[in-house]
């Protein structure tokens, strides 16, 4: 039996990509999965009937303090969240960079103060920082810089909510459908360039991700760290 057997996980984001992934292999080890989103309509057309879909937006505290209410308890919370802010430092706007510090790095502060009070000990977060923290590319300077606030937010986060553990995951170039409005080509372009030069000579699936949350959710001596799944990307 799995540490996860009968564990009940909230799981934000979309239905697909990682968020997806994740719900499935949380659902194979055994948890009760709660899905979150702006989108619950669309929720529970792809996750069907036999899944718990709940309405939350992670930039709104009375939508997070309302989910908690519904929730009563919750043991992992798993936040995929996450708001587009490509784009050259020209051009970016303030409410963009904004948009996206509130999304992935103040949604996460917000789930913590609403759920924490609400988890276990042995409860945890996942957050989702990202490559770019560490190693940025031009256009994504709003993207780096809020992936560098989830590091160190989850770093606080360990320190203020122990013994509940708090990590995050590190993407790298991951094919979740995040990349398609580049146009097919370019996108084919980009995969086709960062397979050329990491180490793993491929880019990520979200399975490769969820194995990674699975890994984290039940590390029970893992907490306060950003974990790179990259292929090593960052290394080159
Ligand atoms: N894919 C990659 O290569 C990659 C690389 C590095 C890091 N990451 C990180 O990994 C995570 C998952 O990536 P992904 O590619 O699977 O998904 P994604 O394309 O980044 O999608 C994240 C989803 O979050 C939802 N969202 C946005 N704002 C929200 C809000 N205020 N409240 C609730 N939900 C909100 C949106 O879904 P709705 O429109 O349905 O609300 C959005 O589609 C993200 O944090 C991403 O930044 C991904």
């Amino acid at each position: 039996m799995s540490t996860l057997t009968g564990k009940k996980i909230l799981v934000i984001g979309r239905g697909s990509g990682i968020a997806r992934a994740v719900v499935t292999a949380a659902q194979s080890e055994g948890a009760h999965v709660v899905v979150a989103g702006r989108d619950p309509h669309t929720l529970r057309e792809v996750y069907g009937a036999e899944l718990a879909v709940e309405p939350v937006d992670v930039t709104d505290e009375a939508s997070i303090a309302a989910l908690a209410e519904r929730l009563v308890t919750v043991d992992h919370v798993v936040t995929t969240a996450s708001a587009r802010a490509r784009g050259a430092v020209s051009e970016l706007a303030p409410e963009t960079v904004a948009l996206s510090f509130a999304t992935k790095a103040i949604g996460p502060i917000l789930l913590a103060k609403h759920l924490a009070p609400r988890m276990p000990e042995d409860g945890s977060f996942v957050l989702f920082s990202g490559a770019t923290a560490v190693r940025p590319t031009a256009g994504m300077l709003a993207v780096a810089g809020t992936n560098g606030a989830v590091d160190s937010i989850t770093k606080g986060l360990a320190v203020e909510l122990a013994p509940i553990r708090v990590n995050a995951i590190a993407p790298g170039t991951v094919d979740t459908g995040a990349y398609d409005g580049l146009g097919p080509e370019t996108k084919a372009a980009l995969f086709a360039a960062r397979s050329a030069t990491s180490p793993a000579r491929r880019v990520g699936t979200a399975d490769d991700i969820a194995q990674a949350v699975l890994f984290v959710l039940t590390a029970t001596f893992l907490t306060g760290v950003s974990i790179a799944v990259d292929g090593g990307e960052t290394l080159v």
